[in-house]
């Protein structure tokens, strides 16, 4: 799967790129993550790549233009689609990070905080939110969803936690508590259910676990 993302830093991700579980997923080709820098095709002499709003007010606007350049230089796979990352978008999912690690390639354009010109609109397939608030910028937007895409991606998890991930996506429920040694840590002891070696109950007790654990608007 081919990730790309085009953003006015594109060394922002670069050091969480280099040591995270991402970059093995890169190494063993099963991913790539691409990151393209507006600046680089914007027509202006000093590599400007926003300007003053019409019709007045604070801030600056990205222009559409050094976006749709950018845009049209990345190569397409089959199966893609433009994401705008954007506190205004649909509120981004475990659902929704399954359906899109459907596609061949995901491609993520990220504006500062001051916004977009709106022509954009027209070159975006879905424009998706991480969260009820406002950050700086999508890049760290971007990140949060390719890493909850990639961990669908065959091998890209152990094979056993990608076993377990598959039931964990079907049922959308979150993972029971964990624990290991010592048994007893400042007087707080370790279940024990998760001691005795019986199986059967060590099944449920995780079952009726993760069900609590898991957020009503997840189940
Ligand atoms: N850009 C700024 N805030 C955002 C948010 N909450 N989600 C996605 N992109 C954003």
């Amino acid at each position: 799967m081919r990730f790309d993302i085009i953003t006015i830093f594109p060394h922002l991700l670069d050091s969480y790129l280099a040591e995270s579980l991402l970059k093995r997923a890169q190494n063993n080709n099963l991913l790539s993550i691409n990151t393209h820098d507006i600046r680089e095709y914007t027509n202006d002499p000093h590599k400007k790549v926003d300007s003053t709003p019409y019709g007045g007010g604070p801030g600056m606007v990205y222009q559409v233009e050094p976006v749709v350049n950018t845009l049209e230089a990345i190569p397409r796979s089959p199966k893609n689609l433009v994401i705008l990352t954007s506190p205004r978008g649909k509120p981004f999912t475990q659902k929704m990070s399954q359906q899109l690690a459907k596609y061949d390639q995901l491609i993520f354009v990220c504006p500062r905080y001051e916004g977009i010109d709106e022509r954009i609109k027209k070159y975006i397939d879905k424009e998706v939110s991480i969260g009820p608030y406002v950050l700086n910028g999508g890049e760290i937007a971007a990140m949060v969803m390719i890493e909850a895409i990639s961990r669908h991606i065959p091998g890209v998890l152990g094979k056993a936690s990608s076993l377990e991930e598959e039931s964990f996506s079907k049922e959308g429920i979150l993972e029971y508590p964990q624990y290991t040694r010592p048994e007893v840590f400042r007087k707080s002891r370790v279940p024990k259910v998760l001691l005795s070696g019986n199986h059967k109950n060590i099944r449920e007790w995780r079952d009726k676990k993760s069900r609590k654990t898991t957020p009503s608007g997840q189940k």
